[in-house]
């Protein structure tokens, strides 16, 4: 199972009216666990107001920096978004699940490729990695980056970008969207979507140099951008993409179950140690479930989306409600997100060490 470590607070920067970025001290003897990949996040832990609040907040510094640093932008109503954008401060501690995530891909000194740069609003957090890691590591690929956000107080490492723009003149080509400030060239107003990309072929970006694309933001742009690139002529599997959510869902869903009585019988094992509690069909997902017993799991978005609470199903029949995250090959080997699944046999045994 993954573990979480304690941490120390190291920075808390203001990027933003509506985004912090948070810097952490990984101690010499964790920062080879704490090795990660351009794009990859970390989940935090912390006591908020009486509550355990368990978030996933991708790395926006280069793999190579010996920096651990997130940003996150405050969300309206948002319980761990507002207490890190107005309480949490250098030297206060917190837990650090190890870095995860798969939006991400090898960046390497021998390619030369053209990569397009998707992101809308604190979307640009992984993005800002990827980028600054093309630069860095393959020195004659080419980056396009289309960022968008609301206006210009709100770009979030506007300076940085810039900086990097700098640097790399003939290499990053930079292009700010804003939907809510006048914008002369009348492209760059707007929402980044489907209709935008489309306009911005072969004007901005040419679609049939595109190697790989990187896309991060909500949920809408990201699936209207992704079949517009398709149709575009970019594969599939040419287009990554990061979603910070879905909607929870709040009623679950009625799954067909298969075997008869009312409850199933969960047997959970974490750490070497095994759980066994019932389940009423139809009521809770796994997680849920075993959380509200007090079973110490990981997880984080509770969504489908981080992966985090990943676990491999042994025996029994589940019905996953959603899956942002798992690949085909994962399916087929027997992992499940357990905080989206629900039991439709009478005796499901589940390994979270595998
Ligand atoms: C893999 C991954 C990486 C992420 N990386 C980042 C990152 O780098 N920076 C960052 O700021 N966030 C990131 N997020 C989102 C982050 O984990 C939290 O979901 C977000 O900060 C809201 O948490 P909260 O506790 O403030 O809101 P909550 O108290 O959980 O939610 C409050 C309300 O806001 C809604 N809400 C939740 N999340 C969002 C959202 N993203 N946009 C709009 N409404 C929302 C909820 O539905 C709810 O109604 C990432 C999420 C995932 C899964
Ligand atoms: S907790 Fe994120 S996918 Fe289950």
């Amino acid at each position: 199972m993954q573990h979480s470590f304690p941490v120390t607070v190291k920075e808390v920067r203001r990027e933003t009216p509506d985004c912090v970025s948070v810097s952490f001290e990984i101690p010499e003897e964790l920062k080879s666990l704490f090795s990660f990949k351009a794009g990859q996040y970390l989940n935090l832990i912390q006591n908020v107001n009486g509550e355990e609040l368990h978030r996933s907040y991708s790395l926006c510094v280069s793999p190579n920096s010996d920096e651990w640093r997130v940003a996150i932008k405050k969300v309206e109503g948002g319980r761990f978004s507002t207490y890190a954008n107005q309480e949490l401060k250098a030297g206060d501690s917190i837990q650090l699940m190890t870095p995860n995530g798969k939006f991400t891909s090898p960046f390497e000194k021998t390619q030369s490729k053209y990569y397009l740069l998707i992101a809308a609003g604190s979307g640009i957090t992984p993005v800002l990695s990827i980028l600054k890691s093309i630069l860095e590591i393959e020195t004659t690929s080419q980056v396009c980056l289309i960022y968008g956000n609301s206006s210009v107080d709100q770009i979030i490492f506007r300076n940085q970008l810039l900086n990097l723009k700098n640097i790399y003149p003939d290499r990053l080509q930079l292009n700010f969207i804003l939907s809510r400030e006048w914008v002369e060239e009348e492209c760059f107003q707007g929402r980044i979507d489907g209709n935008k990309l489309r306009a911005f072929n072969n004007r901005i970006f040419f679609s049939s140099d595109v190697d790989e694309v990187f896309l991060c933001g909500p949920e809408t742009m990201i699936l209207d951008c992704k079949s517009t690139l398709s149709d575009l002529g970019i594969s599939e599997s040419r287009i990554h993409f990061e979603l910070f959510g879905t909607e929870i869902q709040q009623t679950p869903r009625k799954v067909e179950v298969v075997s008869s009585g009312t409850l199933a019988k969960i047997r959970l094992k974490t750490d070497g140690r095994t759980t066994e509690f019932d389940l009423e069909y139809n009521t809770q997902s796994i997680l849920d479930a075993a959380l509200s017993r007090k079973v110490n799991l990981p997880f984080a978005c509770k969504g489908g989306v981080c992966c985090t609470c990943k676990a491999k199903l042994i025996e029994g029949e589940v019905e996953m409600t959603k899956n942002y995250g798992l690949e085909p090959e994962e399916i087929e080997a027997g992992f499940i997100l357990t905080c989206q699944s629900y039991p439709k046999s009478s005796k499901i045994n589940v390994d979270f060490d595998q």
